[in-house]
């Protein structure tokens, strides 16, 4: 793979001494760690656990968790600030490195004080991966739909059912699990629980091979006749889908800007094959048609920045931002499909084969308009949202 080019320094945000020094040190461990060793993951297809294991020891994993529990405790800002920057040197590993951060947010938001103690301070401690297990074969869109059953059992939950596309699910060492105490109750029977790996009946499947992101493992997770204990439940019964849904309201701007990442990396790496490219006597970016598509594609990028960091600055300020984070997500993640298809275009040819950096960018680019809620899930939220508004 060619080297990472510099980058064209988009001008930043009043960022805080600190803040820059933490997008250093991403900035640092995705061009050095992690680029060195994407397209070798991609091609193998291998789960570079050193490489996560690093990042937890500088505290990139479990960004969302409070420093009272053992996490990094970073505003949702600075969680976009990082998570652009590593998406740069692998979109893949970055889906693996805050899949953490999305299996631990309904215990932050669902669990008591007691269970976010007893739970996130001890799995904080050491690397360790944790899954989110919401998405189902019959039905991922339709979260309120879902059918992994929960019995209750005396002092207990029997949870039975298949969970499908889970992050890390084969190297994970703690499960939030959303179940329902009755499928005909809908969105009010979803019931939400953490699980440890070593309970019996829990049993991931085999690795997914995927079109992108193949440095980061999926699997299905079966739940045979789980046996969970009340105290695993997060809130009360039929809780679990709002648990679900403010959840997604926080990891989907972190999508957002690990699309952006993907994306910068994309023109970063156009930009400079075109000063460097010549046909018809210059440089291709002489050239107004590459122009045309340098300049569109910085627009795109600069916009999901904003877009992002907007809608995580509103988060941060304890306002609901449904709308903006569905807006951040569903517009990055276009725009780096977009973005990354025309630096395969400005490569031409080269741009398709796979010694080249772009066309695996473009793969690892298609997931984020599907994931953490297709696209066409979020622009249904932001019209929700925004309907709500012209109501009285
Ligand atoms: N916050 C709090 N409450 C919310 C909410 C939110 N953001 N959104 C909805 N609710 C509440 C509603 O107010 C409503 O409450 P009441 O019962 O009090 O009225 C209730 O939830 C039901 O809401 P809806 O009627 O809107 O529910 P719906 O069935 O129409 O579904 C949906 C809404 C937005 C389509 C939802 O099903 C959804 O988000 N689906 C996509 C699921 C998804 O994103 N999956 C991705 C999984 S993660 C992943 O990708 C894996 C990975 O490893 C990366």
């Amino acid at each position: 793979m060619a080297a990472l080019p510099a980058g064209f320094g988009m001008p930043e945000f009043d960022l805080t001494e600190d803040q820059r020094a933490l997008q250093e040190m991403a900035r640092k461990f995705a061009r050095s760690v992690m680029a060195p060793r994407a397209a070798e993951c991609d091609r193998k297809g291998l789960f570079p656990e050193d490489i996560y294991r690093k990042g937890w020891e500088l505290g990139l994993m479990n960004l969302n968790v409070p420093s009272e529990y053992g996490g990094s405790g970073l505003s949702l800002f600075d969680q976009c600030m990082i998570v652009e920057e590593l998406a740069y040197g692998c979109g893949g590993m970055t889906t693996s490195i805050i899949a953490n951060c999305l299996a631990l947010e309904p215990i932050l938001l669902g669990g008591t004080e007691d269970q976010r103690r007893s739970v996130l301070t001890p799995f904080c401690r050491e690397y360790q991966m944790a899954s989110f297990c919401l998405t189902e074969p019959g039905g991922g869109s339709d979260a309120g739909g879902l059918q992994t059953l929960a019995r209750k059992d005396g002092d207990s939950y029997v949870v039975s059912g298949e969970k499908c596309f889970i992050t890390n699910a084969p190297h994970a060492k703690l499960f939030t699990v959303f179940t329902t105490v009755d499928p005909a109750l809908r969105h009010k029977g979803i019931t939400a629980f953490y699980v440890p790996r070593d309970t019996e009946g829990i049993v991931p499947g085999k690795d997914e091979e995927k079109m992108g992101h193949r440095a980061s493992s999926t699997s299905t997770v079966r739940f045979e006749n789980v046996r969970i204990p009340v105290s695993q439940r997060l809130g009360a019964e039929g809780d679990g889908f709002s648990v679900a849904m403010r959840t997604l309201d926080m990891t989907r701007t972190p999508i957002g800007a690990l699309a952006t990442g993907i994306g910068q990396a994309a023109l970063d790496h156009a930009a400079a094959y075109s000063l460097q490219r010549r046909s018809f006597g210059k440089p291709i970016g002489e050239h107004q048609a590459i122009q045309m598509k340098l300049a569109r594609m910085a627009t795109l990028l600069h916009a999901s920045r904003l877009l992002t960091r907007h809608a995580a600055r509103l988060i941060d300020g304890g306002q609901n931002a449904t709308l903006e984070s569905s807006m951040a997500k569903s517009f990055a993640s276009d725009a780096a499909m977009e973005v990354t298809d025309e630096a395969i275009q400005i490569f031409g040819g080269y741009g398709y084969m796979k010694e080249y950096p772009v066309e695996k960018l473009h793969r690892d680019a298609k997931l984020t308009q599907i994931y953490e809620g297709s696209n066409e899930i979020q622009r249904i939220v932001i019209a929700r949202e925004l309907l709500k508004k012209y109501q009285h």
